[in-house]
């Protein structure tokens, strides 16, 4: 081929290449060791042809190079606008989780009795008749003692129905001074209304020691009542019947929704009932072989979905146990 012919079609298959590699075929082609060019250029034996194919030699190599720089900067512009970060869209939300409601307001039962000294316990589930009842001097007739109120594994085995009877389990296992909070699941048959559902939480405290009274057990509560619904609330008794206590209390709190205004949550009274609260009644002390003469306390059991409801102000029960995450993610 002569060499007019060879440069003009090499130009075009170097500025035809439309890659790198193929840019790199075309140059091993026309100027690599193997090419007519260079076995040209290696068989010159006179000055004119030399002058003549150096020059294309050179030509072509530039036109390489040029070439090269062009595609490199192409493939550099493409990977910009393909690769562009926009850095004004919105961020992905990176979703946390958090912990049950139900759990919250158990950690915050738990650090304010840490706080105190209490020994926070976790008790059994299933109980038998004589803890759950007969221990707590429930008498024989009780209702709660039907297999209607109560879930009854067998005769003798239940799903307790309150955290009480882990009063009657500490009692046995340690002597006074004693000062204990037991948090968990409490089980009764009950229709699933707004208000009520067969599982549910209780926190349980027992106090027992040397000249224990009515005012402890306000403070105590006082103090709860306060890390759980903030310090401006108060804690006020009404008397009330409980076989295990003596006397027997309801406890109410002032209504944290409107501090004493008046509202729908606290039924525009001002207050709010809490549970079960009272004087351990002599008969238990007997029945765990402590002297009451000896010894006094007090104990109160409060619900504690109850106390997360109050505290978020939902209205059922019914959301702490669906576990509906587009509710649970609002806690
Ligand atoms: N166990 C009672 C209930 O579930 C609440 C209660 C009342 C607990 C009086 C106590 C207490 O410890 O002293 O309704």
């Amino acid at each position: 081929m002569d060499a007019k012919t060879l440069e003009s079609e090499a130009m075009s298959a170097i500025s035809g290449s439309a890659t790198l590699a193929e840019l790199d075929d075309a140059r091993v082609r026309y100027l690599g060791r193997k090419s007519e060019l260079a076995q040209a250029l290696r068989d010159v034996r006179d000055r004119e042809t030399g002058m003549v194919l150096n020059p294309i030699r050179e030509r072509l190599e530039a036109k390489v190079e040029a070439r090269r720089q062009a595609l490199e900067r192409a493939e550099l512009d493409r990977r910009l606008r393909e690769e562009r970060v926009d850095v004004t869209l919105p961020g992905q939300e990176y979703r946390v989780g958090t912990l049950h409601p139900t759990t919250q307001i158990r950690r915050i039962v738990e650090d304010a009795f840490l706080g105190l000294g209490y020994e926070i316990i976790d008790d059994r589930e299933v109980e038998t008749v004589h803890y759950n009842f007969d221990q707590l001097a429930f008498p024989p007739a009780h209702p709660t003692r039907s297999p209607r109120d109560t879930f009854f594994i067998d005769p003798e085995r239940l799903l307790r129905t309150e955290t009480s009877p882990s009063q009657i389990h500490t009692m046995e296992a340690k002597k006074p001074p004693i000062y204990m909070v037991s948090i968990g699941r409490t089980y009764r048959r009950d229709e699933i209304t707004a208000t009520r559902f067969p599982i549910f939480h209780q926190f349980e405290g027992l106090a027992v020691d040397h000249g224990i009274t009515l005012a402890d057990l306000k403070g105590t509560l006082l103090h709860v009542m306060r890390a759980l619904f903030g310090d401006d609330r108060e804690v006020r008794f009404r008397t009330h019947y409980f076989p295990f206590t003596e006397p027997s209390i309801e406890p109410d709190v002032s209504c944290p929704n409107c501090n004493f205004a008046g509202c729908r949550m606290c039924k525009f009274t001002g207050w709010i009932e809490l549970g079960g609260a009272g004087m351990v009644d002599p008969q238990v002390f007997v029945n765990v072989d402590l002297d009451p003469e000896e010894w006094s306390g007090f104990a109160f059991g409060v619900g504690l979905e109850r106390s997360a409801q109050l505290r978020h102000d939902i209205t059922e029960i019914r959301p702490f146990w669906e576990n509906d995450l587009r509710v649970l993610r609002q806690f």
